[in-house]
């Protein structure tokens, strides 16, 4: 136990102060997954030791000499007219470097022209949905769970927005093709929450659709960047480039509050996004943007994502196994990449009190009932294991095992009280919709 604490303190969660013992850090951090207007929880969730809410990436690998040494040299080299008001679009260099990297590791098909440097997937989206309703696009649809902050923003432009359910499969296009949408907003290479990379079938159902609509796949690529799984999985947007619209950013690879990203954009929608992009602020930061350019061409960038995957795969296989080992009740799906995993629980859990007995335990979940839209939600919780240690990641696992273990006796004594068997307690493999 005291181990358990000495580890804490060295990774910040703890503090220990002369005289008043050891308290839980007050990290300040803001986690969009979880903003107080969807989550009435936040401010419970801060006297949680051990934090495996999703979000943000471990922020420790930022690669801050890289950044600084890079960040000097381009100082030393661009020219004042740099400095000034550039194409609100982004700066030549990072849009070329963008188009040739996206299609050496995504086998994105776009040229310089057709990107548009933002400030995060949040402000491609936003934008393009801004361009899709003054187009006339009111309806535009969703997967349903997805990240319940991006439905609120949809709401706030006046869209009416369409859930559709996820499979194993990915998002399930029937449904789609029978809503009134022209446009989808899609996380195909790791569908947020639930983890389901879509299926080969899926993706060429999904880009007929739009080919049939004349419509928009808004392809939310936010965290593809760590693959585990050998199976390299491309975007979307390279079997459709003049259908879809793909969304990225440097916030799982370099930092969020870098607040850098991209659109690739079917060349008739470019003219229409890069006005947005002027009225909405006139350009991202022009310094970030020389840094990132740079830092693609030399490499170092590349060096810095394997670095990185590694790191990332450790955390990934202790907390797999350790979720195994110590909550067999519950099954950890969706963790063929990024830096979360589904803890799915069996269907007569009722998730918010597994969120607070994991609470209880210390730890952090994020439930998902909030993420479902108008669909009916099912039991299970998001693990963000990015900002935790593999030893951390163990003593988490046994404390979500304890509280899985104290809901299962609560129950066992309802039963018996009830006067029935309990049955075992698993979630169904047969998951017709997540
Ligand atoms: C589904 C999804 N899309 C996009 C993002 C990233 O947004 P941004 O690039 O604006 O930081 C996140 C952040 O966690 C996310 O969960």
């Amino acid at each position: 136990m005291v181990d358990a604490y000495a580890q804490l303190i060295a990774e910040g969660f703890l503090v220990s102060r002369k005289g008043s013992g050891t308290v839980v850090a007050e990290t300040g951090v803001y986690l969009p997954d979880h903003d107080p207007e969807v989550h009435d929880t936040v401010e419970r969730h801060r006297t949680s030791e051990i934090d495996l809410r999703p979000g943000p990436p471990d922020l420790a690998t930022f690669p801050r000499s890289a950044w600084a040494k890079t960040t000097r040299d381009i100082l030393r080299s661009v020219a004042d007219a740099e400095l000034g008001y550039t194409p609100p679009w982004g700066v030549g260099g990072l849009r070329e470097q963008l188009s040739a990297y996206l299609a050496r590791v995504r086998g994105v098909m776009t040229k310089p022209a057709s990107v548009v440097v933002v400030t995060g997937a949040t402000q491609g989206i936003t934008l393009l949905v801004r361009v899709l309703y003054a187009a006339g696009v009111g309806d535009i649809a969703v997967e349903a769970p997805s990240n319940p902050v991006q439905r609120q923003v949809l709401g706030r432009y006046g869209v009416r927005v369409w859930d559709v359910p996820v499979d194993r499969e990915g998002m399930v296009v029937d449904v789609l093709a029978r809503t009134p949408c022209r446009a989808v907003i899609v996380t195909p290479g790791h569908q947020y929450p639930s983890g389901v990379v879509m299926s080969a079938t899926r993706r060429g159902a999904l880009t007929r659709w739009a080919d049939r609509v004349d419509g928009l796949v808004i392809e939310d690529d936010y965290d593809t960047v760590f693959r585990y799984d050998k199976m390299q999985v491309g975007a979307v947007q390279a079997l459709s480039p003049a259908r879809v619209a793909l969304v990225g950013s440097v916030s799982k690879s370099l930092a969020p509050g870098l607040r850098l990203g991209w659109v690739v954009c079917p060349p008739d929608l470019v003219s229409d996004l890069r006005t947005a992009k002027r009225d909405d602020d006139f350009g991202t930061g022009v310094l970030e943007q020389h840094v990132l350019a740079r830092l693609i061409d030399t490499g170092e960038y590349d060096r810095h994502v394997r670095r990185l995957r590694r790191h990332y795969r450790k955390r990934r296989d202790t907390i797999v196994e350790a979720l195994e080992r110590e909550v067999p009740t519950a099954a950890a799906e969706g963790y063929a990449a990024g830096l979360h995993l589904l803890l799915r629980l069996p269907d007569d859990v009722v998730e918010e009190e597994y969120v607070a007995a994991a609470e209880a335990q210390g730890v952090a979940v994020l439930g998902t009932a909030s993420m479902y839209g108008t669909l009916p939600p099912r039991p299970g919780v998001v693990i963000g294991y990015g900002r935790t240690s593999p030893t951390m990641l163990e003593e988490a696992a046994r404390r979500l095992g304890a509280a899985a273990e104290v809901m299962g006796q609560e129950q066992r004594s309802r039963s018996a009280r009830e006067g029935q068997l309990a049955a075992p307690r698993r979630p169904s493999t047969a998951v017709d919709y997540f």
